[in-house]
Protein backbone atom coordinates (compact mmCIF):
# COMPACT_ATOMS: atom_id res chain seq x y z
CA UNK A 1 0.00 0.00 0.00
CA UNK A 2 1.59 3.56 -0.79
CA UNK A 3 1.99 6.39 1.79
CA UNK A 4 3.03 10.21 1.01
CA UNK A 5 6.23 10.01 2.87
CA UNK A 6 8.12 13.73 3.99
CA UNK A 7 12.08 13.27 2.98
CA UNK A 8 14.86 15.76 3.48
CA UNK A 9 17.07 15.52 0.33
CA UNK A 10 19.63 17.98 -0.13
CA UNK A 11 18.23 20.71 1.97
CA UNK A 12 14.92 20.29 0.33
CA UNK A 13 12.06 18.89 1.62
CA UNK A 14 10.06 16.41 -0.83
CA UNK A 15 7.09 13.99 -0.88
CA UNK A 16 7.35 10.74 -2.20
CA UNK A 17 4.15 8.15 -2.74
CA UNK A 18 5.60 5.40 -2.32
CA UNK A 19 5.36 2.22 -0.06
CA UNK A 20 6.97 2.53 2.60
CA UNK A 21 9.48 -0.25 2.05
CA UNK A 22 10.79 0.71 -0.99
CA UNK A 23 14.28 1.18 -1.07
CA UNK A 24 15.21 4.57 -0.57
CA UNK A 25 17.98 4.36 -3.80
CA UNK A 26 14.20 3.90 -5.90
CA UNK A 27 12.73 6.78 -4.40
CA UNK A 28 16.24 8.89 -5.31
CA UNK A 29 16.94 7.49 -8.74
CA UNK A 30 13.44 7.32 -10.18
CA UNK A 31 11.43 10.11 -8.51
CA UNK A 32 13.85 12.70 -7.73
CA UNK A 33 15.70 12.22 -10.69
CA UNK A 34 18.75 12.54 -8.87
CA UNK A 35 21.08 9.80 -10.73
CA UNK A 36 24.30 10.21 -9.28
CA UNK A 37 23.43 7.22 -6.46
CA UNK A 38 24.37 4.54 -8.56
CA UNK A 39 22.75 0.86 -8.11
CA UNK A 40 25.48 -1.82 -7.48
CA UNK A 41 24.83 -5.11 -5.92
CA UNK A 42 21.72 -3.69 -4.43
CA UNK A 43 21.82 -5.95 -1.23
CA UNK A 44 24.32 -3.57 0.84
CA UNK A 45 27.62 -4.76 0.04
CA UNK A 46 29.40 -2.64 -2.72
CA UNK A 47 29.08 1.28 -1.66
CA UNK A 48 28.10 2.22 -5.06
CA UNK A 49 24.61 3.61 -3.27
CA UNK A 50 26.12 5.18 -0.32
CA UNK A 51 24.45 8.23 0.76
CA UNK A 52 24.58 10.45 3.93
CA UNK A 53 22.06 9.93 6.68
CA UNK A 54 22.17 12.66 9.18
CA UNK A 55 25.92 12.77 8.35
CA UNK A 56 26.95 8.57 7.89
CA UNK A 57 27.50 7.29 5.16
CA UNK A 58 24.93 4.30 4.58
CA UNK A 59 23.46 2.06 1.53
CA UNK A 60 20.46 3.58 -0.28
CA UNK A 61 19.49 0.16 -1.45
CA UNK A 62 19.23 -1.24 1.85
CA UNK A 63 17.07 1.27 3.48
CA UNK A 64 13.97 1.41 3.30
CA UNK A 65 11.59 5.05 3.26
CA UNK A 66 10.39 4.64 6.65
CA UNK A 67 13.15 4.56 8.26
CA UNK A 68 14.80 8.16 6.55
CA UNK A 69 11.46 9.95 7.22
CA UNK A 70 12.68 13.20 9.40
CA UNK A 71 16.27 12.47 8.73
CA UNK A 72 18.51 14.64 6.57
CA UNK A 73 19.61 12.39 3.46
CA UNK A 74 22.11 14.05 1.57
CA UNK A 75 23.16 12.56 -1.88
CA UNK A 76 26.39 12.95 -4.03
CA UNK A 77 24.32 16.08 -6.17
CA UNK A 78 24.02 17.24 -2.69
CA UNK A 79 27.42 17.68 -1.75
CA UNK A 80 28.02 19.76 -4.20
CA UNK A 81 32.18 21.57 -4.82
CA UNK A 82 33.61 19.84 -1.94
CA UNK A 83 37.38 19.93 -1.30
CA UNK A 84 37.33 16.38 -2.12
CA UNK A 85 35.83 16.68 -5.92
CA UNK A 86 39.13 18.62 -6.86
CA UNK A 87 41.29 16.20 -4.67
CA UNK A 88 39.59 13.35 -6.48
CA UNK A 89 40.68 15.41 -10.11
CA UNK A 90 44.05 16.30 -8.98
CA UNK A 91 44.94 12.48 -8.22
CA UNK A 92 42.76 11.23 -11.30
CA UNK A 93 41.27 9.10 -8.65
CA UNK A 94 38.76 7.55 -10.62
CA UNK A 95 38.77 4.89 -13.78
CA UNK A 96 35.49 4.08 -14.69
CA UNK A 97 33.86 6.24 -11.80
CA UNK A 98 30.93 3.62 -10.99
CA UNK A 99 31.99 3.47 -7.35
CA UNK A 100 33.02 7.24 -7.25
CA UNK A 101 29.89 9.00 -6.02
CA UNK A 102 29.45 6.39 -3.16
CA UNK A 103 33.85 6.81 -2.24
CA UNK A 104 33.20 10.42 -2.24
CA UNK A 105 29.94 9.67 0.41
CA UNK A 106 31.93 7.45 2.31
CA UNK A 107 35.10 10.51 2.31
CA UNK A 108 32.67 12.82 2.77
CA UNK A 109 31.27 11.03 6.00
CA UNK A 110 35.02 10.32 7.33
CA UNK A 111 36.09 14.08 6.87
CA UNK A 112 33.10 15.29 8.76
CA UNK A 113 33.99 13.59 11.96
CA UNK A 114 37.56 13.67 11.70
CA UNK A 115 39.31 16.01 9.82
CA UNK A 116 42.42 14.93 10.12
CA UNK A 117 42.90 11.47 9.41
CA UNK A 118 45.56 8.70 9.21
CA UNK A 119 46.06 7.23 6.11
CA UNK A 120 44.79 3.83 8.34
CA UNK A 121 41.74 5.88 9.31
CA UNK A 122 40.74 6.37 5.20
CA UNK A 123 41.37 2.90 4.41
CA UNK A 124 38.99 1.73 7.14
CA UNK A 125 36.55 4.46 5.92
CA UNK A 126 36.68 3.65 2.57
CA UNK A 127 36.37 -0.80 3.53
CA UNK A 128 32.81 -1.07 2.80
CA UNK A 129 33.39 0.72 -1.36
CA UNK A 130 33.89 -1.66 -3.95
CA UNK A 131 36.31 -0.53 -7.04
CA UNK A 132 36.51 -2.91 -9.84
CA UNK A 133 39.20 -0.90 -11.23
CA UNK A 134 41.46 -0.94 -8.46
CA UNK A 135 41.53 2.75 -7.87
CA UNK A 136 41.67 2.57 -4.24
CA UNK A 137 45.33 3.86 -3.62
CA UNK A 138 44.46 6.60 -6.01
CA UNK A 139 41.40 7.25 -3.69
CA UNK A 140 43.54 7.10 -0.02
CA UNK A 141 45.88 9.82 -1.77
CA UNK A 142 42.76 11.85 -2.60
CA UNK A 143 41.17 12.07 0.75
CA UNK A 144 44.22 12.33 2.09
CA UNK A 145 44.98 15.59 0.01
CA UNK A 146 41.50 16.85 0.67
CA UNK A 147 41.85 16.33 4.17
CA UNK A 148 45.25 18.37 4.05
CA UNK A 149 43.64 21.00 1.95
CA UNK A 150 41.20 21.89 4.80
CA UNK A 151 43.58 22.46 7.36
S1 LIG B 1 24.03 -1.06 -4.56
FE1 LIG B 1 23.79 -0.57 -2.49
S2 LIG B 1 25.51 -1.38 -1.48
FE2 LIG B 1 25.66 -2.09 -3.54
S1 LIG C 1 36.60 3.50 -10.80
FE1 LIG C 1 35.60 1.81 -11.78
S2 LIG C 1 34.67 0.71 -10.16
FE2 LIG C 1 35.83 2.23 -9.19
Amino acid sequence: MTETLRLSVNGIQREITAAPETPLLYALRNDLHLKGTRFGCGSGQCGACFVLIDGHAAPACDTPLWAVAGKAITTIEGLGEHTLSRAFVDEQAAQCGFCTSGILISAAALLGRNSKPTETEVRAALDRNLCRCGSHNRMVRAVLRAAQAER
